[in-house]
């Protein structure tokens, strides 16, 4: 299959410099995340998490990132699912934004684990009755033999919780996502991009180096 010559790949808009970097990863992140917020804000907390398992065998999907803080990226899932067999194996993860429009990109790679059930269950209260009650219907990542399996799964449930509030699964619930490192890619013009990575030193202390794109 040919693709199409009118695909746009250049996205380049703004530079990121040492000068005007945060010294804290996380500020820079706050930053560029209001800036997309404000300008597109379909969706921009979907993130693509890469996970492998014990074998180093990788999956990739999207999910909604919920809540950042200076602790880190959380996402909420089924604990049973495969991203959550992963995770129990090989308990590491990276999280790509893909803010592509922007010609932006951060990625952010760290240990993962999952969140107190407290914070789960404030999430979940945030949450429909409809999402609450998908919730429980659903195995994720299980084999299933029709549409109908989840349908009647469904039904079950609204059933079961039917007279009042839909309580947290315990299969389900969030990760956090403790960076160890973050980059924040900037597109620039002729593929001479700005590519700045935050590590830590042995002091625990973010250190910033200049990659070449
Ligand atoms: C826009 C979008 C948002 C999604 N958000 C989530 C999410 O927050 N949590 C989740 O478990 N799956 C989410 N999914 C579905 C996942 O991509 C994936 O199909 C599911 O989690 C099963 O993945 P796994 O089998 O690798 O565990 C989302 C998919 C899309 C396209």
């Amino acid at each position: 299959m040919k693709l199409p010559g009118n695909l746009k790949e250049d996205f380049s808009q703004g530079a990121l410099d040492a000068d005007t970097l945060s010294k804290d990863p996380f500020e820079q992140f706050e930053r560029w995340f209001s800036e997309i917020c404000e300008i597109d804000p379909d969706a921009p907390n979907a993130v693509s998490l890469a996970t492998a398992s014990g074998l180093g065998v990788p999956s990739v999907r999207t999910v909604l990132m919920k809540i950042y803080d200076v602790n880190g990226f959380v996402f909420f899932t089924n604990y049973g699912s495969r991203k959550a067999k992963d995770l129990e194996e090989n308990p590491r993860a990276a999280m790509l934004f893909p803010w592509v429009r922007q010609g932006r990109q951060v990625i952010v790679r760290g240990p993962v684990s999952r969140i107190a059930t407290s914070e789960s269950l404030k999430y979940f209260l945030t949450r429909s009755r409809g999402s609450q009650l998908g919730a429980w219907a659903s195995d994720q990542s299980s084999i299933i033999s029709a549409r109908g399996v989840l349908e009647s799964k469904l039904e079950e449930v609204k059933q079961r919780f039917s007279a009042g509030e839909v309580p947290l699964p315990s299969f389900w619930g969030g990760y956090r996502l403790e960076p160890e490192s973050m980059e924040f890619w900037q597109s620039q013009s002729d593929r001479l991009h700005d590519r700045f990575e935050y590590t830590r030193d042995a002091n625990g202390d973010w250190v910033i180096a200049r990659l070449s794109p």
